[in-house]
């Protein structure tokens, strides 16, 4: 088999480069270990930027999005039992942010790749790249009981953090940079209305709480916890207790409780490698760089990725010039540091440390959330971050 581009990995990175090659008429295979089913159900995370929603909608996937997503303009920041509205569109010169699940962007992404007729194909075991510095990448796998090898002229690693892209690169040729939190989270879907119009960050002695949404009917919710934990240490009950305690304000608000369809422990960490780039592979989204949630930044980041990415293997196919593949690393570690440092800063500013004997830390954060409530200038830089800013 012979392709253009070879894709591996059908989240929503390489499920969005797939379609954006295919609008400049690029031909790719993409390559998924998982199936349909899988990916189409895991849940993730849920907030897009602007930039995310526009991307998508200049290619034509936003249709059900811009029906059903949920257009935010602010978010809630909790501590010490108040309320602190962050207005997030009138501090970023108006620009939104749309709640709406990974999983149903995956079911959009993968139902526009199958329209296209190009190759999809779920279920691939034992992929492995070779001469991927050289100019005829060569992908092996098994399909079925098919051997498969695919020849191609690029490959794109969109295979996410526990990949292979990453890991076909020699040691000599990229730098890790990472940082592991002393903490995790129980996520929660929820069958019940949200108990809020906007996101909500709680700080709490005992740890983060947060409210999100994903539908009328649908809340996503969250709870700091160890990261040695698990889940079967979290009954329904204790999930609903600690939400209470930890959301709790003194004007009286009210938490309503669902049944919960889905609970799992999500780790914390960042994690970036440099350059996102060897010979003929190019890595985008979780393959390449991991934040921490609390910034709602890591679908947004894979977006970016992939838009680079797509202009930069239309300029070589489409007008034979590689300037912009030569600055695809580059390009993408600025936006990417820029998140790392935000998500750090949210992650840091709102979770209990588990070191913090004295309460120094705890004090620091509480302090740190009053000067972002009270003053426009502080405000304005939590918003511009979270809406996405492009370092120049
Ligand atoms: N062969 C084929 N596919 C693979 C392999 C492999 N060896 N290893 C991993 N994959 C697949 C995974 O099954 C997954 O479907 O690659 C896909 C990677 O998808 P994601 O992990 O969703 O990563 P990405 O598309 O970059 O999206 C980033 O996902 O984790 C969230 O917060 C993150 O929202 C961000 C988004
Ligand atoms: C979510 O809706 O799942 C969500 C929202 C904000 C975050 C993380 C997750 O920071």
């Amino acid at each position: 088999m012979r392709t253009q581009v070879a894709i591996v990995g059908a989240g929503p990175s390489g499920l969005l480069l797939a379609h954006l090659l295919h609008l400049q008429g690029i031909e790719s295979v993409v390559l998924e270990r998982q199936s349909r089913e899988y990916v189409e159900h895991r849940v993730r995370a849920g907030v897009l930027e602007q930039g995310t929603v526009d991307t998508l909608r200049a290619a034509g996937l936003a249709d059900r999005l811009l029906r059903e997503g949920l257009v935010h303009h602010g978010i809630e920041l909790r501590f010490t039992r108040h309320a602190h509205r962050i207005a997030l569109s009138e501090l970023s010169g108006g620009r939104s942010i749309t709640i709406y699940g990974q999983q149903e962007l995956v079911k959009d992404l993968v139902r526009a790749r199958l329209e296209t007729g190009r190759a999809l194909y779920f279920q691939v075991a034992d992929l492995s790249l070779d001469q991927v510095a050289g100019p005829e990448p060569v992908l092996r796998f098994r399909h079925g009981d098919r051997a498969v090898e695919l020849h191609c002229d690029f490959v794109a690693g969109c295979d996410g953090f526990h990949g292979v892209c990453r890991k076909s690169i020699p040691a000599s040729e990229q730098q890790v940079f990472h940082y592991d939190y002393p903490y995790a989270w129980v996520g929660v879907l929820a069958a019940v209305a949200p108990s809020t119009d906007e996101v909500i960050y709680a700080h709490h002695e005992d740890g983060l709480a947060m409210h999100s949404l994903r539908s009328p009917e649908l809340s996503r919710l969250y709870l700091q916890c160890s990261p040695h934990d698990v889940i079967a240490h979290w009954s329904d009950d204790r999930i609903w207790s600690e939400l209470h305690r930890r959301l709790a304000t003194d004007d009286g608000w009210v938490l309503q409780e669902g049944p919960i369809l889905e609970k799992s422990i999500t780790a914390m960490r960042s994690f970036v490698v440099e350059p996102m780039q060897y010979g003929r592979l190019f890595l985008a989204g979780d393959s390449a760089h991991i934040v921490p949630p609390t910034g709602a930044k890591g679908l947004n980041l894979a977006v970016s990725d992939v838009r680079a990415l797509a202009d930069a293997l239309s300029e070589w196919f489409v007008h034979g010039r590689d300037e912009l593949l030569a600055q695809y690393s580059a390009t993408c570690l600025q936006r990417v540091w820029r998140a790392q440092h935000f998500s750090a800063w949210m992650t840091q500013m709102l979770h209990r440390a588990p070191d913090d004997s004295t309460g120094f830390m705890h004090r620091l954060q509480v302090s740190h959330l009053r000067y972002i409530a009270q003053s426009r200038a502080a405000a304005t830089s939590l918003a511009e971050n979270y809406v996405g800013y492009d370092l120049a």
